[in-house]
């Protein structure tokens, strides 16, 4: 065992409480189909869970943005070479700093391995008095190469009544009336866990897992290795698990291990 993490192997895949930059360098090279991570977002706040001994991490950097954005370009870095010929990278944030990570990344992997920026709108309640309500993350999606995966049929979406309306019109119709599906676009509208959801585990920040399902049945294949170095509660191993592919997940914090070794040997995804 490296005394600079712990390692835990489950049926499908392997866990890990450790710093990812200390782990990831000792993966084999293009073994990952896809790395959607989730890190801190640089709110400057301690992100608190819900429920008794709330679970907490640390999401504020002394040295400031430059600071967060030299941090974590450290840490992809080592990911973007685990990645295969064919797959992605997706990286989770939100306004605080999706900006200058993308600058950053831009620079690092190639303005070319840019695909999209994916736009979560969660459609929480509350506004603001302030300004516009901040209602959405935005995830970027970088691939390895011009070979890459992508099925976009896998995760289609209703079309909608006024599109559907018009495929029964002859004249207006530019659509045929069995074709009642469409590819999505770059905004997801997929609603933020609620607070009686059977999926909440009271880790800060958890995601849903129909969010992660969706990158993963787009971006690879049954078989394949899909890995989440932030894994937080282990969202993101939950989604890949469920839909018959291997995982690699880590946190720093231990209650995040935790919470996602229950998730994952509870075989919860297939319950969902
Ligand atoms: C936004 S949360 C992830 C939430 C997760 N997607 C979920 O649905 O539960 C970010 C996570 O990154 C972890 N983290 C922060 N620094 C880390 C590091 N250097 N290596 C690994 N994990 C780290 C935090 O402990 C936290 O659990």
């Amino acid at each position: 065992m490296n005394d600079r993490f712990k390692s835990l192997n489950l049926p499908g895949g392997t866990l890990a409480l450790t710093d990812c930059v200390d782990w990831v360098p000792s993966l084999p090279d293009e073994c990952i189909q896809l790395v959607a991570i989730d890190p801190p977002f640089f709110t400057g706040r301690i992100q608190t869970g819900s429920g008794p001994d709330a679970p907490k991490y640390r999401d504020s950097w002394a040295g400031g943005k430059g600071a967060y954005v030299s941090w974590l370009i450290d840490r992809i870095g080592g990911m973007w070479d685990l990645i295969a010929p064919t797959g992605s990278l997706v990286v989770h944030l939100d306004w605080h700093a999706v900006h200058a990570v993308k600058v950053a990344l831009d620079e690092f992997v190639g303005e070319d391995r840019f695909q999209n920026e994916i736009i979560w709108y969660y459609q929480t309640g509350g506004a603001s008095k302030k300004r516009f309500s901040r209602k959405h993350d935005t995830l970027l999606w970088y691939t390895k190469s011009d070979q890459y995966v992508f099925h976009p049929e896998r995760i289609q979406i209703p079309r909608t009544e006024k599109a559907m309306h018009r495929a029964r019109n002859p004249r207006g119709a530019r659509i045929s009336i069995e074709d009642n599906h469409k590819n999505p676009d770059d905004v997801l509208h997929i609603p933020a866990l609620n607070p009686m959801s059977n999926e909440r585990t009271g880790y800060p920040t958890q995601k849903p897992v129909e969010l992660m399902e969706h990158f993963v049945l787009a971006l690879t294949n049954e078989g394949d290795t899909v890995a989440d170095f932030f894994c937080g509660s282990g969202t993101t191993l939950v989604a890949a698990q469920g839909l018959g592919r291997k995982w690699l997940g880590c946190d720093v914090s231990a209650e995040a291990v935790a919470v996602a070794r229950e998730r994952l040997n509870q075989g919860e995804a297939n319950a969902l």
